[in-house]
């Protein structure tokens, strides 16, 4: 069967990831979390003192460093998924944690560390076979990719699935400054000016607020049985 190249893109917390995870495992393809990527980035600047008290970041010296900024990802051994690496370190659960979630999409709307982080990408991608999942990957980093997904939830449905998550793996979690975070970062990754969240036009749209995780993983599996069988 050919390779394909599958972009799934969509707002924060939409369970993009999980889809494209079952997805990836289901039929033996890469998958890259982008966003991980651009989280490494912002745990970066954090553990290094580029935020001030004010959260402002050090612009000038954060390019300047981009080139130390190692990314990388290991295979867990028991889920067969890879996990995010910042300089050699296993990062995937900070990462995660409401300090980089907070301050993540100020760092994805600067210009160079797209372009440092898109050309990583497309070098990931290059033999295809790949699931990745972001913002931008059905429309700048793989706009020829063959099958390309737009993943949309309720904001609210979109929180408590996070809360669900982040409880499950022990962190602390707050609902309500969870949503605030959710439609935060929806209203910036929508409006900045490189690469905004937009629905490539050859995407296909889900809403998968009403769906059930098994639903969306066969919803996913027929579209992609559809654009291979082409
Ligand atoms: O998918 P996520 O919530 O882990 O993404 C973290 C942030 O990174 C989010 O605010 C949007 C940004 N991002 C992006 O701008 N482009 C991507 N391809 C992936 C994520």
């Amino acid at each position: 069967m050919k390779k394909i190249t599958i972009a799934i893109d969509g707002f924060s917390s939409c369970g993009k990831s999980t889809m494209a995870k079952d997805l990836a495992r289901e039929v033996g393809y890469i998958y890259v979390d982008t966003g991980a990527m651009y989280r490494c980035v912002t745990l970066y600047a954090l553990h290094n003192g580029l935020f001030d008290k004010d959260n402002n970041i050090d612009i000038a010296e954060l390019e300047k460093r981009m080139p130390q900024i190692v990314l990388s990802f290991s295979l867990n051994n028991t889920t067969g998924m890879p996990e995010a690496c910042l300089n050699g370190e296993n990062v995937e659960l900070d990462i995660r944690s409401m300090e980089v979630s907070k301050r993540v999409s100020h760092i994805a709307a600067l210009p160079f560390v797209r372009r440092a982080l898109v050309e990583q990408q497309r070098r990931m991608g290059k033999e295809k076979g790949i699931v990745m999942d972001g913002r931008d990957i059905g429309t700048t980093v793989f706009p020829d990719a063959e099958l390309k997904i737009y993943v949309t939830a309720n904001a609210r449905v979109r929180a408590q699935r996070r809360y669900d998550e982040l409880k499950a793996k022990g962190i602390e979690a707050d609902f309500e400054s969870i949503l605030h975070n959710v439609e935060e970062r929806d209203y910036i990754d929508s409006h900045r000016e490189v690469s905004p969240l937009t629905k490539a036009a050859d995407a296909i749209e889900l809403d998968n607020s009403r769906m059930t995780l098994s639903e969306q993983k066969q919803w996913l599996l027929d579209r992609f049985h559809e654009a291979t069988e082409q």
